[in-house]
């Protein structure tokens, strides 16, 4: 991985709506991630949710190596702790609602936006007023990356009329997204009630399996401008 200016890629997860899968995407972001390196979590979000993940996955015995995750109150404070963190790979911040993410955007320095978001038509003008808010940014001289993740995709859902109305608002504003989406998993769903993606046993079906591969997958895709060399990191992480 190309290391950011400060040593460390620093990327946001944030989402003005609720329940689009922000700390679901924070806490799979940063267990993927520490496949190659540390990586510490920024939990941003007063509900403190990736921050109680953690929690209970280390008290169910989960080891989570290379996986850190603070919960930090007020934007100065995690832009203060993303300036001064060092040996992490990647800092991955998290922050939930329109009015916080667009302060913790003005406050903390961060390389790559990740917005998930539900293929939904509500869902998705959220996104794209997020969106309009990174391009006056952008405007103002203070461009940041960002990636659009459609998460909790489904065979049903994927070529539905609601799931194309809502892809029609994000082209519609000229708001692209990953080819890459992050399906609706019970192993997601399992992960997040206090476990590790990789340190669950693999089952007969192979769903855990196909779980990790479909989070590769989304993380290759959302850090193609950073990862130069795909192979390496694939390597670092198996050797
Ligand atoms: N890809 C997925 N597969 C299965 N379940 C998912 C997936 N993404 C999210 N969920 C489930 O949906 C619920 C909401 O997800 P999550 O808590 O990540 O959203 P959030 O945006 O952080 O919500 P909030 O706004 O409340 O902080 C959780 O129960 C989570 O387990
Ligand atoms: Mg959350």
């Amino acid at each position: 991985m190309e290391p950011a200016e400060a040593g460390h890629l620093t990327i946001m997860v944030a989402s003005p709506k609720g329940g689009c899968g922000k700390t679901t995407v924070a806490a799979l972001l940063a267990q993927e991630l520490a496949r190659a390196g540390d990586v510490l979590l920024i939990d941003g979000d007063r509900q403190g949710s990736s921050f109680l993940w953690f929690t209970v996955a280390k008290a169910h015995g989960s080891k989570l190596a290379g996986v850190w995750v603070e919960k930090i109150e007020g934007n100065e404070r995690i832009a203060d702790r993303v300036k001064s963190a060092s040996g992490f790979i990647a800092v991955i911040v998290e922050v939930a609602g329109y009015a916080e993410a667009t302060l913790a955007l003005e406050a903390v320095a961060c390389d790559l936006v990740v917005i998930p978001t539900q293929p939904h038509v509500l869902d998705c003008y959220q996104v794209v007023q997020i969106v309009k808010y990174l391009r006056d940014m952008e405007r103002a001289g203070a461009p940041i990356a960002h990636k659009v993740v459609l998460n909790r995709m489904t065979a049903m859902t994927r070529n539905s009329v609601a799931a194309r109305a809502a892809l029609d608002v994000l082209r519609n504003a000229d708001v692209e997204w990953c080819r890459h989406a992050l399906w609706e998993r019970s192993v997601f769903a399992k992960v997040m009630t206090g476990a590790a993606l990789y340190e669950l046993a693999g089952d007969r079906d192979g769903s855990v399996e196909r779980a990790q591969n479909n989070l590769r997958a989304v993380v290759d895709e959302l850090l193609s401008d950073f990862l130069s060399e795909p192979e390496e990191r694939a390597e670092a992480a198996h050797g």
